[in-house]
C-alpha cells in the first residue's frame, strides 16, 4: 500500500520531537509501509537537503537507543520531502495538490501539527482545493478547541469538508500500549467482567501525575490549564474505557458508540457541585526528584498574578445501572511527587471479616507509565508463627518485559492506524464534543469563583484538599494507603 504523509507544521515542536521520531521507529521497525513519502510544510523555503540536516540536528536529540545511526538516518531521510507554504494562500494548496498528483498513492495522510487556531482555515482550503477525495485522510492533533463552542466550529468546518471516517483525531493516550491492553483486560478475559460493577467495586481512582513543570510551554499552557489539557481529553478517555459496556465487535463505531455512551451517563456538575466534588490547584516552589523547582507564577512567560490551574482533582459518577453511586476520582498535576499514571480499581471488602488483622480490600492497578503493566492485590495467609494473619501479597506483571518485542511508542502506533485507515483509537467529533459539554460547568463554576486554585508543593500529591475529597466517603488515594 503506498502512502503520502503530510506534515502541516513541519518545523514545529510536534513534529520533530514526537512524530518524526515515532516515524522513524516505524521504518527502523519495518513497519511503515514501503514506498511512502514525507512531506514537511512550513513557512520557510529551504531545499528538501536543508530540511533533512535539519532535522539530523534534531534528531541528535533523540533520547539514546532510539537515535538512528548515520546510514539508518540516510535511508529513512530518502523518503522526507519539504516544500514552503503559507497557509492562507490559495495556490499553495494547489502546489500541494500537483506535488500529490505526481503520483496516485493509495492513502494520503494530512497531519495538522500546527496551532490549532489554524485548523479551520486549513480544512477550508483543503477542501477549495480538492485535497478531500476519499483517499485523503486528516489527523487532528489536540487540543481541539476551548471549549464547547470552539470544538463545535472546528468540527463543523471539518464535516464539511471531510467525512467522519476521514477525520483521525489524536488523543495521544489512546495509543499507549497499556491503554489498549484496557480493552483486552476487560473483552478478552472472562475474570473480572462478572465482577465489573457496583456491587463489587467500590471506587476507582484515575491519576495521570507528572513530575515536569510547564518547562518552556509557559504562553501554551497558561491559556490552557490542567482541565482542559488533561482532563477533558485523555483522564475522560481512560474513564470512558473502564466503564463502558462491552462492544458488540472490535469496530471504531462499536467502541465510539460505547464510550460515548458512558461520557453521557457521567453525572453533570453545577456551581454547587464544583465547589464540593473538584479540587483545583497551583504549584509552589519546592524539591522534584531532590532538585529544587520554581513555582508555577516564576516559570518563564507565565503572568505573575495566574490563576490557571496545574492541578485537578475532582469525583464525578457514571449514571447508570452498572455504576449508580460508585465514585470515579480523577486526579492529574504537574510537578507532583512522581512521573505516575495508573487506573486503581478499588474493590469492596468482604462482607463478613473471619481472620484476625487488616482485611484490605482488593485492588486492581492498572499502570501506564512508567512501568506498563497490572498488579492484582490480594490477601494471603502469612502461616507458621503468625497463625491466621493475613498478610497483602501481589500478582504483579510487567508487560514491558513480556512483550518488549512487540510494543511500539503511542504515536507510532497511532500514525500507522492513520495510514492503515483504522479509527478505532480516535476520538469521535461526538465523543469530544460531549467531554466539553461536561467540563464546561467547571470553568464556568471556576471563572465565577474569587478564590482561584488553591497551593500546593512542587513534588507533593497536591493540595491536602484532593485528600479529603477522597477521605470524605472513608477512602484514600493509592499512595496514602
Ligand atoms: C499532553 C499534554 O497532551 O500530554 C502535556 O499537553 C502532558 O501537558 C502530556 O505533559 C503528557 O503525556 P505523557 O504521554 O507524557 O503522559
Amino acid at each position: 500500500m503506498s502512502f503520502d504523509l503530510v506534515f502541516f507544521g513541519g518545523t514545529g515542536d510536534l513534529t520533530w520531537r514526537k512524530l518524526m521520531p515515532a516515524l522513524f521507529q516505524a521504518f527502523r521497525h519495518g513497519k511503515l509501509p514501503e514506498g511512502g513519502r514525507i512531506l514537511a510544510v512550513a513557512r520557510d523555503e529551504m531545499p528538501d537537503e536543508r530540511y533533512r540536516e535539519w532535522l539530523k540536528e534534531r534528531f541528535r536529540e533523540v533520547e539514546g537507543s532510539k537515535r538512528p545511526s548515520d546510514e539508518e538516518f540516510e535511508r529513512f531521510a530518502a523518503q522526507v520531502f519539504y516544500r514552503r507554504m503559507d497557509l492562507s494562500q490559495p495556490e499553495h494548496y494547489q502546489r500541494l495538490k500537483e506535488w500529490l498528483s505526481e503520483r496516485q498513492a493509495d492513502t494520503v495522510v494530512l497531519y495538522l501539527a500546527t496551532s490549532p487556531h489554524l485548523f479551520t482555515q486549513i480544512c477550508e482550503q483543503l477542501g477549495a482545493a480538492g485535497l478531500n477525495e476519499p483517499r485523503v485522510r486528516v489527523v487532528l492533533e489536540k487540543p481541539l478547541g476551548h471549549d464547547l463552542a470552539s470544538a463545535q466550529q472546528i468540527n463543523k468546518v471539518v464535516r464539511s469538508v471531510f467525512s467522519e471516517s476521514q477525520a483521525f483525531r489524536i488523543d495521544h493516550y489512546l495509543g499507549k500500549p497499556s491503554v489498549q491492553n484496557l480493552m483486552a483486560l476487560r473483552f478478552g478475559n472472562a475474570l473480572f467482567e462478572p465482577l465489573w460493577h457496583r456491587e463489587s467495586i467500590a471506587n476507582i481512582q484515575i491519576t495521570l501525575a507528572e513530575s515536569l513543570g510547564v518547562g518552556t510551554r509557559g504562553p501554551f499552557y497558561d491559556g490552557t490549564g490542567a482541565l482542559r489539557d488533561m482532563v477533558q481529553n485523555h483522564a475522560l478517555q481512560l474513564l470512558t474505557m473502564i466503564a463502558m459496556e462491552p462492544p458488540s465487535s472490535n469496530d471504531a463505531d462499536a467502541i465510539r458508540d460505547e464510550k460515548l455512551k458512558v461520557l453521557r451517563a457521567l453525572k453533570p456538575f453545577t456551581p454547587d457541585s464544583v465547589a464540593r466534588d473538584v479540587v483545583r490547584g497551583q504549584y509552589r516552589s519546592g524539591t522534584v526528584d531532590g532538585k529544587a523547582v520554581v513555582g508555577y507564577l516564576d516559570e518563564a512567560k507565565v503572568p505573575a498574578d495566574s490563576r490557571t490551574e496545574t492541578f485537578v482533582a475532582l469525583r464525578t459518577e457514571v449514571q447508570n445501572w452498572r455504576w449508580a453511586g460508585v465514585p470515579f476520582y480523577l486526579r492529574t498535576g504537574k510537578r507532583l511527587a512522581a512521573r505516575d499514571a495508573q487506573i486503581v480499581v478499588n474493590f469492596r471488602p468482604v462482607p463478613h471479616p473471619i481472620f484476625p488483622g487488616a482485611n484490605r480490600p482488593n485492588q486492581l492497578v492498572i499502570k501506564l507509565q512508567p512501568e506498563d503493566g497490572l498488579e492484582l492485590r490480594l490477601q494471603a495467609a502469612k502461616g507458621g508463627a503468625h497463625g491466621e494473619a493475613l498478610a497483602p501479597v501481589s500478582l504483579d506483571l510487567d508487560f514491558d518485559k513480556a512483550f518488549a518485542a512487540d510494543r511500539v511508542g503511542a504515536y507510532e502506533r497511532l500514525l500507522l492506524d492513520a495510514i492503515a485507515g483504522r479509527l478505532n483509537l480516535f476520538v469521535r467529533s461526538d465523543e469530544q464534543e460531549q467531554a466539553w459539554r461536561w467540563v464546561e460547568p467547571i470553568l464556568d463554576a471556576w471563572a465565577q469563583d474569587p478564590a482561584g486554585p488553591r497551593t500546593y508543593s512542587a513534588g507533593s500529591w497536591g493540595p491536602p484538599a484532593a485528600s479529603a475529597l477522597v477521605a470524605r466517603e472513608g477512602f484514600s488515594w493509592a499512595e496514602e494507603q
